[in-house]
């Protein structure tokens, strides 16, 4: 009886376990506590405030080669360069929830995030090229992008948000909202910036917490400080 008692409760252990969602945040920003990535953190507490499991990945400690345009992933669906990539594929894959957070650098992201990018070309491959199914049909899987620039333009956002939509999309993942912060430079200046340390919390919590359907198009929270058109 005993053992029957504790199988059960193994087994509900494990079920509950497996109903946990799985949040990944990605930081690309090349800076200890660079401002996107106290934004990061910030809504990974949110997702765990909401109860998911949360991994934390910072770009600058992996080894990601660059794409070399070989086109083997074209036949194969699958990079045939080893590296970090590999590893942190499967945690892109494993997780439910991705949380992605990068500085503005020349009007997009800076080049360790486009690295990432560039050799998700597989999975585009896989997708497109190959045409077999990434994830199983019907996953629940979303994500939400951070993005913060130091000079008040309010265009720079756009090449990230272009970018990030073809990311998403080769991973399966619903793209449901950006953070935007302009006008944030110097490091750690973000932390004076209560309405963007509220809002990443908040939003953190409603990517897990949100009823499904996510919705079709990214909600847009945009803190612009005196906004100008360049
Ligand atoms: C190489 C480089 C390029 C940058 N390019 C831009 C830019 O195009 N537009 C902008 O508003 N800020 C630009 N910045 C400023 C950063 O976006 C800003 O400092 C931001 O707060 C950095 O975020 P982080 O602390 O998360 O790294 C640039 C900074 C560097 C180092």
């Amino acid at each position: 009886m005993d053992a029957f008692i504790i199988a059960f409760y193994g087994l509900c252990g494990y079920l509950v376990h497996l109903m946990i969602v799985k949040a990944l945040g990605i930081s690309a920003s090349p800076r200890a506590d660079g401002n996107s990535d106290i934004l990061l953190r910030q809504a990974l507490a949110g997702a765990a405030a909401a109860g998911a499991n949360v991994e934390y990945v910072r770009l600058c400690d992996l080894n990601i080669a660059a794409c070399i345009e070989c086109d083997l992933c074209r036949k194969t669906g699958r990079c045939e360069l080893e590296d970090d990539y590999q590893p942190l594929l499967a945690k892109m894959l494993g997780a439910s929830r991705l949380i992605f957070a990068t500085p503005i650098f020349f009007m997009t992201v800076p080049a360790q995030a486009k690295v990432l990018i560039d050799r998700c070309q597989c999975l585009w491959a896989h997708k497109y090229v190959l045409k077999k199914p990434l994830i199983t049909a019907g996953s629940d899987r979303r994500a939400m992008v951070i993005a913060v620039g130091g000079s008040k333009s309010t265009r720079m956002f756009e090449p990230v948000r272009m970018t990030m939509k073809y990311y998403l999309d080769v991973l399966d993942m619903n793209y449901t909202a950006n953070l935007f912060v302009n006008n944030i430079e110097r490091l750690g200046q973000i932390k004076k910036h209560p309405s963007a340390i509220k809002e990443a919390f908040r939003l953190g919590k409603e990517l897990i917490a949100a009823d499904p359907p996510p919705p079709t198009e990214p909600v847009d929270v945009e803190l612009f400080s005196t906004p100008d058109k360049s």
